[in-house]
């Protein structure tokens, strides 16, 4: 989605604003621009494609100025031209202003203000905003924060804005109403962003701007109001984000070395949420043991790969908790009319904790008197604020685009939670915890030892990589493996993958099975009950001559015998084997999409954060 940096200071803005909205790539963009203000001058560059067309630009043409503001597009009101790109101007090019999210009544705000004789030069919904301030500064001049003010609330929607104007060119002003903004607190200079990783270089200190406030930042003083004009106390926290931690480390990729970050990041989570009686410790959730006996319900909502982790965390809760349990889409749960009450509890799912559809549900939720327990990657997030409780996966920033290692993070947490509840209800054997926990410690090293074969994945992704489709089949806790598996494959290496139950295939796409179409089968753990329904899944893809690409147990010789590519991963329970096997999938897809030349941290089309519906 669309990305917001802004800079007020000693030091020229031009190079820390394209610096910042380097650090926002990850998040998806087809444009770029800047608009800086050098006194009472301001000056806009904007480009079509990547951002080193911005900074040719910028080369070309240089804007000066110590005060500026700058965006990357991810078009939704118009196609991404120069014209459609922000900054956006109003009529008399005074007032630039940035956004992200939408603007929902913009088409009845046009047509006024073209009523008022505007000219628009854009199709996009944010030029109703410079030009809306341009007649609340012409109705009663003088004050430009009033202006704005008074702008803003004509909108209706989900917005971050940064504004700056030729008449206050000493200050530089935010907007939050629904879509994250930070204002990032550096030496002698302040900077505005949507994302922390844009200025993580230069803050170590962040106001996380609430929705429904107003930043105005001069070079001394960051004031900061709600939308109806009452002063609040900025809400000031540490960055604890590690530059470095943002860097590739080595790897070739962002997503590579997120992929290896897996083993590390669930040895932390195990540290942090399980006891020295080797039992899960959460009583820094707040939600009491009380609470959980008088739960009946737990309903999960998600998007995309955190939806998977859903569909996880569902089989879970019911084979560890006694609890009905319930995955449901962020963008269907809210239209169903879904029946909640108050003993239903609602797990909202996200990496980024700004996932529009995720967002809406847990709002839906809190009107039905639900409480709401958040797994989530990002503190400070939109989500982590409107949640009861918060259970944070700390994987570090995820700067890939495609989800990987807050995935596993996600599963990680709901084995730790449902064990948890699990034991408090007294419906799981506190032995079979005891395994269960003991096998979370032993998937870091099975994930090491499915890393240290990135070699064996990556010449099965070359023989099978250039085909135009694949299948992905799975069962039981494996799957939401193969919907992940297949997920991964479309996001990044573009060959189309469908995820099936392995029980479905006959129910229609077993059609589709060739000597050509490549299957990749989860089939692990020989113990499980649904292992032996798998392998005659697996027979009647053989029997149709389909390629079967099987991941399987160390030494199963059976899988071998029927596969005709076979990636072997160490055994741990099975309730725990999607953490695992789910890895083999991402470094599959990652070599798919690395023999195709895609752009594998950036694919085509996609957003990191989601933040419109
Ligand atoms: C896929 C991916 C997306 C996200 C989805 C939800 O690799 O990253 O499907 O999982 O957009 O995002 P969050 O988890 O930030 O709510």
């Amino acid at each position: 989605m669309c990305g917001i940096v802004g800079y007020i200071g000693p030091r020229a803005a031009a190079p820390l604003l394209v610096e910042g909205l380097r650090n926002l790539e990850y998040r998806g963009y087809d444009s770029a621009g800047v608009a800086l203000l050098d006194g009472g001058t301001l000056s806009v560059r904007k480009r079509v494609g990547r951002l080193s067309n911005l900074e040719d630009a910028l080369a070309t043409e240089p804007a000066s100025g110590r005060l500026g503001i700058g965006h990357t597009r991810w078009a939704t009101h118009g196609e991404p031209s120069e014209a459609n790109s922000h900054p956006h101007l109003d009529s008399r090019n005074r007032i630039a202003v940035v956004h992200n999210g939408i603007i929902e009544n913009y088409a009845e705000l046009r047509e006024e203000l073209k009523a008022r004789g505007h000219v628009f030069r854009s199709e996009t919904d944010t030029e109703v905003i410079p030009r809306l301030i341009e007649e609340e500064l012409r109705a009663a001049p003088g004050d430009f924060a009033e202006a704005l003010r008074r702008a803003i609330g004509r909108l209706r929607g989900a917005f971050a804005l940064g504004v700056i104007t030729a008449d206050a060119p000493e200050a530089l002003f935010a907007v939050r109403e629904g879509s994250p903004l930070i204002v990032g607190l550096g030496e002698g200079e302040t900077f505005i962003a949507s994302d922390v990783p844009a200025v993580l270089r230069h803050v170590r200190r962040a106001i996380y701007l609430r929705d429904g406030e107003m930043a105005e930042i001069t070079p001394d003083r960051v004031r900061v109001r709600r939308l109806d004009g009452t002063e609040v106390r900025p809400d000031t926290q540490n960055v604890d984000l590690n530059p470095e931690a943002a860097e590739r480390a080595g790897f070739e990729t962002f997503m590579l070395k997120e992929i290896h970050e897996q083993p590390r990041v669930i040895r932390q989570l195990l540290k942090t949420y399980v006891g020295p009686d080797d039992r899960p410790r959460f009583e820094s959730l707040g939600l009491s043991p009380d609470y959980f006996q008088i739960l009946r319900r737990v309903m999960i909502v998600s998007c995309g790969t955190a939806y998977h982790a859903g569909i996880y965390g569902r089989l879970l809760f019911e084979n560890l908790t006694g609890l009905a349990a319930e995955a449901d889409l962020g963008s269907e749960f809210r239209y169903r009319g879904p029946r909640i009450e108050k003993d239903t509890l609602v797990i909202a799912v996200s990496q980024s904790g700004e996932t529009a559809d995720t967002l809406a549900s847990v709002r839906l939720a809190r009107r039905k008197k639900c409480k709401i327990l958040s797994i989530c990657n990002v503190r400070g997030s939109s989500l982590a604020r409107e949640s009861d409780a918060v259970l944070f996966t700390d994987a570090g920033p995820e700067i890939g685009v495609a989800s990987t290692k807050a995935y596993t993070a996600q599963l990680t947490s709901f084995a730790l939670l449902a064990i948890h509840v699990g034991l408090l209800r007294e419906e799981l054997d506190p032995a079979r915890a005891a395994e269960l926990i003991a096998g979370l410690r032993a998937v870091p090293d099975a994930i090491h030892y499915v890393l240290d074969r990135k070699e064996a994945i990556r010449a099965v992704a070359d023989k099978h990589h250039s085909g135009p489709s694949s299948m992905y089949l799975g069962r039981k806790f494996n799957f939401p493996t193969a919907l992940e598996g297949a997920l991964k494959n479309k996001e990044i290496s573009y060959q189309h993958a469908e995820g099936y139950a392995a029980g479905e295939l006959k129910h229609g796409p077993i059609a589709l099975i060739n000597e050509y179409l490549p299957v990749v089968c989860v089939c692990t753990r020989t113990r499980d009950e649904v292992y032996e329904k798998t392998l005659s899944n697996l027979k009647e893809v053989e029997a149709r001559h389909g390629r079967i690409i099987a991941v399987a147990n160390d030494g199963d010789t059976t899988v071998a015998g029927l596969a005709e590519d076979t990636l072997y991963v160490p055994e741990v329970p099975e309730e725990l084997s999607p953490i695992v096997n789910v890895v083999t999938l991402q470094l599959l897809a990652y070599y798919a999409a690395q023999a195709r030349g895609t752009d594998i941290d950036k694919p085509r089309n996609l957003a990191k954060s989601v933040t419109v519906e």
